[in-house]
């Protein structure tokens, strides 16, 4: 077993961060945590007690240049971070038909080129310190392009690639990366997509299962089981098979 001390994790507010922050301050482990919105921090900080050790800090993550001169403060503060759980995410679907290129370009911005800047910041920090892991949340949306949700898709593809990419740059090294790939969990996220996402998780089962990976220092956390199985039939079908496949997630009102 893992133990971690200090984790950075982002968008920690509500959903799936919030509830992984509950699951580590509730194990004892300290949170530097970076959010863009302070009132759902507070409340969250508010509802752990006294108790839980967390340095709070707002930042907007498409704000590269900001994030970058954050971060440098935070190393500088934080040189004892033996987690970085990158967890803030964005997922707006869109019809071709009425398609905006910048919705697509903000997904890419936190969900991919986000995780640059803190990679850049943070991945030296570890190798310094010769200690630690380095885990990103992307998607099991990031093994099959959809309808509406293809930036999406794109946005944790790209963070795949980033995650298998820093893995096999870091096998010689004392530092870990892991991927972590959800299906649908039921937060604020899931019901404004495109996805039929009746079957989703609960958001404190899903904080469960990360903590539980991460501590077990899996390389790759993927949940729910079946999802992740159909998953893997799907990338091996002929494109039109795969198209029809996809199709069936979707929500009605999609659809
Ligand atoms: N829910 C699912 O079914 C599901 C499935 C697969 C993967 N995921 C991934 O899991 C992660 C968490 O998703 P969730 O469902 O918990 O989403 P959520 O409930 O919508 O929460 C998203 C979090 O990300 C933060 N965030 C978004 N854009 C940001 C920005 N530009 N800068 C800083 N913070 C930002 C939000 O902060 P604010 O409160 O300030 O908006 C919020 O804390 C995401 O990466 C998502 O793609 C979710």
């Amino acid at each position: 077993m893992t133990h971690y001390n200090k984790v950075l994790i982002t968008g920690c507010g509500r959903g799936i961060g919030a509830s992984v922050a509950r699951e580590l301050t509730q194990r004892n482990v300290e949170l530097v945590a970076l959010n863009r919105s302070r009132e759902p921090m507070e409340a969250l900080m508010a509802s752990l007690g006294d108790g839980a050790r967390i340095t709070p800090y707002y930042i907007d993550v498409t704000d590269f240049e900001a994030l970058d001169a954050l971060l440098e403060q935070v190393c500088d503060q934080h040189p004892d971070i033996d987690l970085v759980l990158l967890n803030a995410g964005l997922d707006t679907p869109q019809r071709i038909e009425h398609f905006d290129w910048r919705i697509a370009k903000a997904q890419i911005d936190t969900n991919l080129t986000a995780n640059y800047v803190f990679a850049a910041r943070l991945l030296p920090a570890l190798l310094k310190r010769g200690a630690g892991r380095f885990a990103v949340v992307a998607s099991l949306g990031a093994f099959a392009g959809c309808p509406f949700e293809h930036a999406y898709n794109a946005s944790k593809a790209g963070a795949r690639m980033m995650i298998d990419g820093l893995r096999a740059e870091l096998l010689e090294s004392p530092v870990g990366v892991t991927g972590i790939y959800p299906g649908f969990v039921a937060t604020e996220m899931i019901a404004g997509n495109a996805f039929d996402s009746s079957q989703a998780l609960s958001v404190e089962d899903a904080g469960r299962i990360i903590v539980d990976g991460l501590l077990r220092g899996d390389e790759e956390i993927i949940f729910p089981e079946e999802m992740g199985q159909l998953v893997s039939q799907v990338v091996t079908m002929a494109p039109l098979e795969r198209a029809q496949v996809v199709r069936q997630l979707m929500s009605s009102d999609f659809a």
